[in-house]
Formats: structure tokens, C-alpha cells, sequence
């Protein structure tokens, strides 16, 4: 076997401790299966004092990511700080010190891919990424290699295990959103700001970075609509179930015709779909090829340990040189990718629910604001409410399932029934993934 291969780890939080326990305890397996041994040099932290629970070797630990830089005996750099201020910046400047890179910054390479893949390939060196989309799950491998025989024509995904495990608590155990979500923070799933996954942020992130690999196209977060789980409740969820769906928050990027039709948003999927049967923490990954027809990659897509297995298989790769021939042909960052469709050409059914006033004529105006909008009604929920005592007007949850409609057709009819005065807030509209 050849010298030691000497590795840096840059952020030693939940996956650089996870990346570091599979290279210490799991040391010879690492070594058997990528033909040489592979040495933690350094580990970066921003605070020296707190507690890594992994025992590290006197002068490993570092405040002080020169020292990776400058150091010309390490030979890859495991990049796994978060945000993208100061991670552009050090990404660069290992790549121009000549390290190959594994990270699984997700939201850097959303921001900032095109510039460090060019640069990187400029300078003969490779980015690996596999943990920046779906953790655990090899999902660029299989866009960018195991799919390469097919033109992918959808992606139909749940990317973001925070959400979805919100959803799935709170049908599971009939409980509100504010519940499950101070439950899922209690337990890790969530950050104390959850803002970026339960806004979309995280998964729209991910998106474009798959948009990118399986359809060569190079998109940013503004150029597609994207819509989170925190205006869902309950009850949409039930509606959801009585009907035979499941809302989940779904990333999709898809072929039709010419275009590419791209967005993030909770949807309803028929409850026999392996998507909705993906319940809790996990994601999944719907592939359509044209060859290959439908393939599905489920698993852990976040966690301290599904991520570092991914870093480490990534690590791998650039240790036996895969990676190094790999990068320089994945259609990452070209701009070569169908036209992104306007949103208000996208094609669907959609689910309604409106709390309205319980008297005469309500439904007949709702009706014909849809019909004028040449909106179709395929199906209509109104449960019985117990007779107003005291002649007050009471409201009641409508729902509505539409047949095939654009969504100009339906944020015009939304627009119109914003007016009625029937009609209390919320006003909520899913679209149906058929
Ligand atoms: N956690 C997951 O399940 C998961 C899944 C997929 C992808 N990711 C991505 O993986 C990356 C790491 O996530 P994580 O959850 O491991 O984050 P984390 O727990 O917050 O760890 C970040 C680490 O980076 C260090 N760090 C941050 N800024 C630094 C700086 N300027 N100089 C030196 N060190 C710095 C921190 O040092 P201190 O410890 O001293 O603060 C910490 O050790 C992120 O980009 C994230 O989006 C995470």
C-alpha cells in the first residue's frame, strides 16, 4: 500500500464528527476499500474549547484554516462549515492550493457553484458533493452516473426530513403544526431557526442542484416558485386523507415539451405512491428516465452519521481517483438546459379549502367565480354542521377538488374570491401531483 493519504476535515460540527468516527474507528475498512490509508492531518473549529467527543491526536484540532491551506502535504480538504460567508472563500483558496474537496454545503454550491466548479476545473482539481443532496441516499451518483444511458425526465422529491417528519406527526397524532415543530427542534430534526426548512429554502437549495446535473440547466432559487409547510394545518392534512392523499412537501423538476416546469411546494400525493408512504424523517428521490422508466431512492437524508457516510464514500472516490474523472464531465454549471416554464403555464389539479359562511348562495358564488375561470369542480367536501342557534351565520370548512386547470387560471379565481365577503380567511390551495 501507498504512503497515507493526508486529510483535513474544516468544520468538526454534527457531519465532520460523524465524518471523523467512520475514519477512526472504521480506519482499515477505509483503507481496504480505497487501496490506502487515509490520515486525519487536521480538523478546523471555530472555538477550540467546546467538546468533540472524538478523540483526536495532540495539534489535529485547529482554530486556524491557513494552516489547511498552506500545509502542501494534505491532499483533500472535507469542507463542512456551513452558510457561504467565509466558506466561498476557503473553498477557493483550497482549490488554488491545489486540494481536491468533498462538502456537503448544499446552500454554497446553490449560491456560488458556477464560479467554484469552474475554477476547480480550471485548475485540474475536483469538488465531491454527494452529501449536499439527500444526505445519506447516493442521489448524484445516481443522477450523474447511474442514470447517464437515460435523459432524466422528472424529479419528484422530498428533500427536506424536517418537513416531512412534520407532516407526518401531525397527521399521525391529530396535533397542530406549532406542536410538532417545538417537538421536532426538542429532538434534533430542527434547527432553532427553522426558517430555511420549513419555508422550502432547504429543499429549493437542493433542487437546483439536481436541476442542474439532470437537465443541464443553471437555475437560482428566484427563477421558480417555492412554498413551504408553515401555512399548512391540520385539517388540510385530514381533507388530504379522506380524499386519499397525503400533503408532502415536494421538489419537482420535470420535463414537459420544451420546458422545464420547476417549483417547491406542498402537494397532494395519492396515498399509494411510494412518495406518500415516505413518512417521518426520510426522504425520497422519484427518478423518471427515459430508458429506465420510474426508480425511487429513499432513506436517512440528513444525520450526523447518513451524511458522513456520504462524505466519506465521496472521500473515497477522490482517493482512488474516480472522482477526478468524474467531475470534469457532469453537466454541472453549464447553461446548456430547456427554458424554465412561467409558473402560470404549469399544469395540475388542485385542492381548495376556504372557510365560508354557512347560508344561501355561497357555494353558487364560489362555483361561478371558478366557472368564469374555466375551472372545473371534480369533487366537493362540506361535512354538516350543527343547526346556529342564535341566527348568527356561522362558518364551515368548503372543499374543493378541481380538475385540470393552469395555475393562471387558478391564482385569477383566487384573486376573485379574495373579494367575497363569504369567504374567511384561510384561503388555502395545494396542487395535486398526478
Ligand atoms: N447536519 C446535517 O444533517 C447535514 C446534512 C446534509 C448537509 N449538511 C451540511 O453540512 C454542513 C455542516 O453541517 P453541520 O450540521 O455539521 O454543521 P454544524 O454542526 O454547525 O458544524 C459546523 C462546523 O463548522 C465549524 N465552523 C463554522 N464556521 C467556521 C469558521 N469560520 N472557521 C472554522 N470552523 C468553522 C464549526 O465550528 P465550532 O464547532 O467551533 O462552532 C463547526 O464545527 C452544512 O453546510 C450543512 O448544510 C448537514
Amino acid at each position: 500500500m501507498t504512503s497515507p493519504l493526508n486529510v483535513a476535515i474544516i468544520g468538526m460540527g454534527t457531519v465532520g464528527g460523524g465524518v471523523a468516527q467512520i475514519l477512526t474507528e472504521h480506519s482499515e475498512r477505509c483503507a481496504r476499500r480505497s487501496g490506502r490509508s487515509i490520515h486525519i492531518a487536521k480538523a478546523v473549529v471555530r472555538d477550540l474549547s467546546k467538546p468533540r467527543g472524538i478523540d483526536l491526536p495532540d495539534g489535529v484540532l485547529t482554530d486556524d484554516v491557513q494552516s489547511v491551506i498552506d500545509d502542501p502535504n494534505i491532499d483533500v480538504a472535507i469542507q463542512l462549515m456551513g452558510g457561504t460567508d467565509p466558506a466561498r472563500q476557503v473553498m477557493l483558496s483550497l482549490l488554488e492550493a491545489g486540494k481536491d474537496v468533498v462538502t456537503a454545503n448544499k446552500a454554497l454550491l446553490c449560491d456560488h457553484g458556477p464560479e467554484l466548479f469552474e475554477k476547480a476545473r480550471e485548475l485540474g482539481r475536483c469538488i465531491a458533493f454527494e452529501a449536499a443532496v439527500a444526505g445519506g441516499i447516493p442521489i448524484i451518483e445516481a443522477v450523474s452516473q447511474s442514470m447517464s444511458g437515460n435523459q432524466i425526465t422528472s424529479i419528484q422529491a422530498i428533500l427536506n426530513g424536517t418537513c416531512n417528519y412534520i407532516l407526518t406527526e401531525m397527521l399521525k397524532r391529530s396535533a397542530s403544526y406549532g406542536d410538532i415543530l417545538s417537538e421536532a427542534q426538542e429532538l434534533g430534526y430542527a434547527e432553532a431557526d427553522p426558517a430555511m426548512d420549513v419555508e422550502g429554502t432547504d429543499a429549493a437549495q437542493k433542487l437546483v442542484i439536481l436541476c442542474q446535473l439532470a437537465f443541464g440547466k443553471r437555475v437560482s432559487l428566484s427563477d421558480f416558485p417555492t412554498q413551504g409547510i408553515d401555512s399548512l394545518e391540520l385539517a388540510d392534512l385530514k381533507y388530504a386523507a379522506e380524499l386519499g392523499y397525503r400533503i408532502k412537501l415536494l421538489a419537482v423538476a420535470q420535463l414537459v415539451g420544451d420546458s422545464l416546469e420547476l417549483h417547491v411546494e406542498p402537494k397532494l400525493v395519492h396515498s399509494d405512491e411510494p412518495i406518500a408512504k415516505t413518512d417521518g424523517p426520510l426522504n425520497i428521490v422519484a427518478l423518471n428516465g427515459d430508458a429506465v422508466g420510474p426508480t425511487w431512492y429513499a432513506g436517512a437524508g440528513a444525520g450526523k452519521m447518513p451524511t458522513a457516510s456520504a462524505v466519506v464514500a465521496d472521500l473515497m472516490d477522490v482517493v482512488i481517483g474516480r472522482a477526478q474523472l468524474t467531475f470534469p464531465l457532469m453537466s454541472v454549471w453549464g447553461d446548456t438546459g430547456p427554458q424554465v416554464r412561467p409558473p402560470e403555464e404549469i399544469t395540475r389539479r388542485y385542492y381548495l379549502r376556504f372557510n365560508v359562511d354557512d347560508r344561501p348562495h355561497v357555494l353558487a358564488d364560489i362555483t361561478d367565480i371558478l366557472g368564469r375561470n374555466e375551472i372545473s369542480i371534480a369533487s366537493v367536501i362540506q361535512h354538516e354542521a350543527p343547526e346556529a342557534t342564535g341566527g348568527e351565520t356561522r362558518s364551515v370548512p368548503l372543499v374543493i377538488m378541481t380538475h385540470t386547470t393552469t395555475e393562471g387560471r387558478i391564482r385569477m379565481a383566487d384573486s376573485e374570491l379574495s373579494q367575497l365577503d363569504s369567504i374567511k380567511a384561510p384561503r388555502i390551495r395545494l396542487p395535486v401531483l398526478d
